[in-house]
């Protein structure tokens, strides 16, 4: 089978879609859950590449960690019997460095390859070794062989302070502070409701966690435990997807089973646009084109802010409004890798300076004067899209094509498709259901 999708687009899509379990909870709480001195049972685990990998990577440390069900996976840690990540497969993901604190807290010493994931900027971890450190432990990289060393040798203590927001940065501390000497206090955190669905579980499980804004305490307990599966949160990304999906198409959808705090932001700004949303808590979600979608603005922000990982789902949204819509992305360098697929449909996209506002204050990455940045684009519409060849480069660009491919009239070849697949659950199946014609070549 080829590495790619065959989209005929330019239909309305409509229908209902059920959203799966939210990617960015399901990889953390399946690390967290190596920590339990005992089985513990997930549910609502996408069944996505992603996932998959992390399984087999956690298989290769000697524990236990498996789909037992479609969307149930069961993880035990207490046959972990190894401290040192693969090599191929830990480079393949992000959250592979994550394992440290489990393989920490069972040998107090540990091996890591320098972590994976999409390609969406340098995306150095700098923060989190720096709060390692803070905490106590030791952390050294071995360029010659790629693998970061990391040692605890007494229990985790102290208050760290990000620079600047991580997402995943503040779950490792978080997870790293569990077994402390005494209180933790992490300052400047994440707020994402994907972390504290991950301290709800742990919390549901005997963690001492508080959050106060971006004050986050953990107070030491001696073990976790917990005698029922834990159910992880439905995807916004998925739903924001779907949504803008149908959107663009001229189309209208109903989002079962999201609570209306996770998409406050982007509820918002598709007000903005013009497009229709009804909510009720009986049929929740439900999106649906008027006559024209309005030209709007974007700049990308850490919760509550709106979310990058939708930013380029939005963009081809905005090749069908009417004037200019700015994108501004602050979170991700390198995050416009799509613009130049979408200019092969026709879209009429140029790069912008930002407004001009401090970098090193306005960005979430470590900005550096010397180098070139493209983090404004202005998008021109509406343009009627027609068929291509693209290449999915990056996770939510991959969606992002995949969407105009929907759009544009006539038929499309999208290579790539196994990187879309890492963090969409049946893709094709549901937009098949919308009415989409899409096929794995
Ligand atoms: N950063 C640093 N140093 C660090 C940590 C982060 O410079 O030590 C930079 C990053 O390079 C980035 C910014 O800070 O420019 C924010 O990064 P953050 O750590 O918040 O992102 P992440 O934890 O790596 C997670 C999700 C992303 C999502 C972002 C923002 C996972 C596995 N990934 O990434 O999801 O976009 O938070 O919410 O949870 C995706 O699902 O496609 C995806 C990329």
């Amino acid at each position: 089978m080829e590495d790619a999708y065959i989209i005929k687009g330019g239909k309305r899509l409509n229908g209902t879609i059920k959203l799966s379990g939210a990617k960015n909870v399901a990889l953390k709480v399946i690390i967290a859950a190596l920590l339990f001195d005992q089985e513990v049972t997930l549910k609502n685990i996408p069944h996505i590449v992603d996932v998959q990998e992390l399984l087999h990577l956690i298989q290769l440390l000697g524990a236990k960690a498996q789909f037992v069900e479609k969307n149930t996976v069961v993880v035990d840690g207490r046959s972990l019997n190894s401290n040192k990540v693969d090599f191929l497969h830990g480079s393949k993901i992000r959250v592979s460095f994550m394992l440290m604190v489990p393989l920490l807290h069972k040998f107090q010493m540990c091996y890591v390859p320098n972590p994976g994931g999409c390609r969406i900027g340098s995306r150095p971890i700098d923060r989190i070794i720096e709060g390692m450190k803070t905490l106590g432990a030791k952390v050294d990289y071995d360029s010659d062989t790629g693998f970061y060393e990391a040692e605890l040798n007494d229990k985790p203590a102290g208050t760290y302070t990000f620079p600047k927001v991580t997402h995943t940065g503040t779950e490792f501390l978080i997870l790293l502070s569990l077994f402390g000497k005494d209180r933790i206090t992490l300052h400047n955190s994440a707020e994402e409701p994907e972390t504290d669905n991950l301290i709800l579980f742990l919390n549901q499980s005997g963690a001492k966690i508080e959050r106060n804004g971006k004050k986050i305490t953990i107070d030491p307990i001696k073990s976790l435990k917990r005698d029922n599966p834990f159910e992880i949160l439905p995807d916004r990304n998925e739903a924001v997807t779907f949504a803008i999906l149908a959107l663009a198409t001229k189309g209208e959808i109903t989002i079962s089973e999201i609570s209306p705090s996770l998409l406050e932001t982007f509820v918002k700004k598709i007000k903005e646009a013009g497009i229709g949303v009804a909510y009720t808590p009986k049929t929740m979600f439900r999106f649906y084109f008027k006559s024209f979608v309005k030209a709007s603005h974007i700049e990308t922000a850490p919760h509550p802010g709106f979310m990058t990982d939708w930013q380029p789902n939005w963009a081809v949204l905005m090749t069908q409004a009417q004037g200019e819509s700015y994108i501004y992305e602050r979170v991700f360098e390198n995050r416009f890798s799509y613009v130049g697929e979408l200019r092969k449909l026709g879209a009429e996209i140029e790069f912008v300076k930002i407004p001009p506002k401090d970098p090193k204050e306005y960005f979430f990455f470590n900005f550096d004067p010397n180098k070139k940045y493209n983090q404004g684009i202005k998008i021109t519409g509406p343009q009627t899209l027609h068929g291509g060849v693209l290449n999915i480069t990056d996770l939510r660009a991959g969606a992002t094509l995949a969407i105009a491919g929907l759009v544009a009239q006539g038929e499309s070849v999208i290579n790539g498709a196994s990187i879309l697949e890492r963090g969409y659950e049946n893709f094709i199946d549901k937009v098949t259901s919308l009415g989409g014609d899409i096929q794995r070549a």
